[in-house]
């Protein structure tokens, strides 16, 4: 596993100093999001947890572009990352938590994958030729009003073949061994079990697919880790409910993933996971 740092030194403490203010400030001012327009939720929620996180991006769904697209991400270095990690997405696509689509515009797509089926389809993979399709998920019906309407708005997007579906991330409903590709961005933090959630992911993935992960994560940094330790609860309980502190590469090779690759930014804080299936 390649652990490459993504900042050189000088910008790494220079950042290091400014991240857990960027990244609180962040969370705190999501958390005051005020209400939206959300439509009425079906029961798919697995748990009552569960339901509770959907109910609070409903609430969430309008603002959220204004914190997670804007300037406290953009400081930190999200769009870049969100763009490094998209484009090495392949042919069937399931982003999971997919929120307000702020990754859509990301991904690399096979101008062919529209003709392309079966045997076809298979070899524009193998060629990464890029993605043919993306089906997108998440919990919040106010999250995939505002990702639909991006979709719709964008005339780079909009002839594509994206689909949304509400659902759990914790009991997806596709086959096994069905995607090409899974994506999940800044949303292990918020689901109540992402143990179970990362399981998932691993048993839609292809055998040769791979699992796409951009994600809050404790820092390697000993100071920095210490400092999410002392402050995960606060920044959960005021924030829209992200634990900041976890384990990521602990819980992909708990759910049976292999990690291929690993980058981390933001002072160690994100991370950005390529990993397959055992
Ligand atoms: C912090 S947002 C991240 C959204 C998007 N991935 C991004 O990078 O901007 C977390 C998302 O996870 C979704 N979510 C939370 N729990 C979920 C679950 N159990 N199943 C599916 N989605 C869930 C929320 O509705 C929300 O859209």
């Amino acid at each position: 596993m390649a652990a490459r740092p993504c900042l050189r030194s000088g910008e790494a403490v220079a950042r290091f100093t400014a991240v857990p203010s960027i990244i609180s400030a962040a969370v705190l001012v999501s958390g005051l999001a005020g209400p939206s327009a959300a439509g009425a939720a079906e029961a798919v929620a697995s748990s009552s947890a569960a339901a509770e996180v959907q109910q609070a991006y409903d609430r969430y769904a309008g603002s959220y572009d204004e914190l997670d697209g804007g300037v406290a991400a953009e400081a930190l270095g999200f769009p870049q990352l969100r763009q490094q990690l998209l484009a090495q997405a392949r042919g069937r696509v399931l982003e999971v938590a997919v929120g307000t689509g702020l990754n859509l515009p990301y991904y690399s797509w096979d101008e062919r994958s529209g003709a392309a089926s079966g045997d076809e389809a298979a070899a524009a993979v193998a060629e990464s030729r890029g993605v043919s399709s993306v089906e997108a998920v998440d919990l919040s019906p106010g999250m995939l009003d505002q990702a639909r309407r991006r979709t719709q708005a964008s005339p780079a997007l909009s002839g594509r073949s994206i689909s949304f579906r509400q659902a759990d991330v914790t009991a997806l409903p596709y086959g096994d061994d069905s995607f090409d590709s899974v994506v999940d961005t800044f949303s292990l933090c918020v689901f109540p079990d992402p143990g179970t959630a990362l399981k998932e992911m691993a048993r839609v993935v292809r055998p040769s697919g791979r699992v796409l992960l951009l994600e809050h994560t404790r820092s390697d940094n000993p100071l920095l880790a210490a400092y999410q330790d002392a402050t995960a609860g606060p920044v959960a309980a005021l924030g829209k409910g992200c634990v900041w502190n976890q384990d990521v590469e602990g819980l992909a090779a708990a759910a049976g993933l292999r990690v291929e690759a690993a980058e981390r930014s933001a002072a160690g804080t994100v991370e950005l996971l390529v990993a397959t299936k055992r």
